[in-house]
């Protein structure tokens, strides 16, 4: 018995982002986005087919954290605009913000308290959500879920509504052309992370491994190739794909053990989300292999009947692509990886995971 459901509208093509007039159909809308010349240049573009914004909120930076979400949800409720829709042009940051913001018509408050306690619930707000991403690879455009840090506090909290899911996801890879080569393979590994963790995970469901088999076999192809040819529309064409396909696979069964050891590596030593929640992957897949069937199948349809061989493949693939799988090199002592692996064991996204924790072990040193 399974199900999967998913009820993000969405729109997919190179200038794609030219019908969003029709989208926003005149209602007064909240803009979010970064305080860079890229993203003020999509906001006149967007302003010229829909009309000028309500409000534009564009203190978002990455990683957002309590004190800038604070001070984002107080210029949203101070506004005397009253805005009825979101519209988030960015990455994952920009768009988990906006979903915070989705919920903090009332201030962040009620949001903290109900990311600390789970209380609260009833002094949330829920304002519908456009999301337009810049990055190819969190997905948050179709999860229903931010990824929220306190940095004071040294902790990830996760808000996770099903109110959260945008309306729409409008994913234009022409927007994605200007990104460096570090965002690219970073953001692209974060989606093939999101693949394989829908797959050795406990929530997976055929359509969930369907869509994470494709995004898998489409990133292990066309990333290194994208990253040497960064202007490459067709292949930012095909990386943006493979990343909503992630996203969808993920959207159903949320991350597993990757992702949980990959916070404290984020808030403590400053390394980016895809990195962090990417190096581990070969160890992961090395650790988890005959555990189960459907998920051994999965793989094998990623990396062929060997999966030892295929674990070696993937360890290649972020060797070449210039990622370490040493954790040394992120600054992790042995020392503290030892409990980051027991904390990433017992945490939300970690007990996801379907390997045991002596394998992991073994395999993790
Ligand atoms: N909600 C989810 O389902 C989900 C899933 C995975 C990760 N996340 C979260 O998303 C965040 C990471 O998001 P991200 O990796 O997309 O990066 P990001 O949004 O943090 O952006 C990083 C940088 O990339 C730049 N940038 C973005 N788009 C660009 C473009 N088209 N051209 C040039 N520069 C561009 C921005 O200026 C920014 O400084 C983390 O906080 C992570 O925890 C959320
Ligand atoms: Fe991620």
């Amino acid at each position: 018995m399974w199900t999967f459901s998913n009820p993000v509208k969405v729109q997919f093509g190179v200038d794609v982002i030219d019908s969003i007039g029709d989208i926003i159909a005149g209602c007064p809308y909240c803009l979010v986005t970064y305080d860079e010349p890229f993203f003020a240049d999509i906001s006149q573009r967007i302003a010229r087919l829909a009309g000028a914004p309500a409000l534009t909120i564009n203190n978002i930076s990455p990683n957002p954290d309590f004190i800038t979400l604070r001070s984002s949800c107080k210029q949203l409720q101070e506004s005397t605009s009253q805005p009825t829709l979101i519209v988030a042009v960015g990455g994952g940051s920009v768009i988990d913000a906006a979903k915070v913001l989705s919920s903090g018509g009332n201030g962040f408050d009620p949001v903290q308290s109900f990311l600390e306690t789970g209380n609260n619930v009833g002094e949330l707000t829920t304002i519908p959500l456009i999301a337009v991403p810049t990055t190819a690879g969190t997905g948050s455009e179709v999860t229903s879920w931010a990824t929220v840090w306190d940095t004071e506090g040294n902790r990830k909290h996760s808000l996770a509504r099903p109110e959260l899911y945008p309306s729409h996801a409008v994913v234009d890879p022409n927007l994605m052309c200007g990104m460096p080569r570090t965002l690219t393979v970073n953001t692209g590994l974060d989606a093939l992370s999101h693949a394989l963790e829908s797959i050795w995970n406990k929530n997976s469901n055929p359509v969930s491994t369907n869509f994470a088999v494709n995004a898998a076999n489409e990133i292990l192809e066309w990333l290194p190739k994208l990253a040497d040819d960064l202007t490459n529309i067709t292949l930012r064409e095909r990386i943006a794909r493979a990343a909503l396909f992630a996203g969808f696979a993920f959207s159903n069964t949320k991350t597993a053990l990757a992702h949980s050891l990959s916070y404290p590596i984020t808030l403590q030593h400053d390394i980016p989300h895809g990195l962090a929640c990417s190096f581990s992957l070969a160890m992961v897949m090395r650790s988890v292999t005959g555990f189960s069937e459907s998920c051994d199948e999965g793989l094998r349809r990623i990396f062929g009947q060997d999966l030892e061989a295929g674990a070696d493949r993937l360890e290649e693939f972020l060797v070449n692509l210039g990622v370490s799988v040493n954790k040394a090199e992120y600054g992790v002592s042995d020392e503290e990886w030892r409990s980051m692996i027991d904390a990433a064991l017992a945490g939300e996204r970690g007990r996801n995971f379907i390997g045991s924790r002596d394998r992991v072990y073994e395999v993790f040193g």
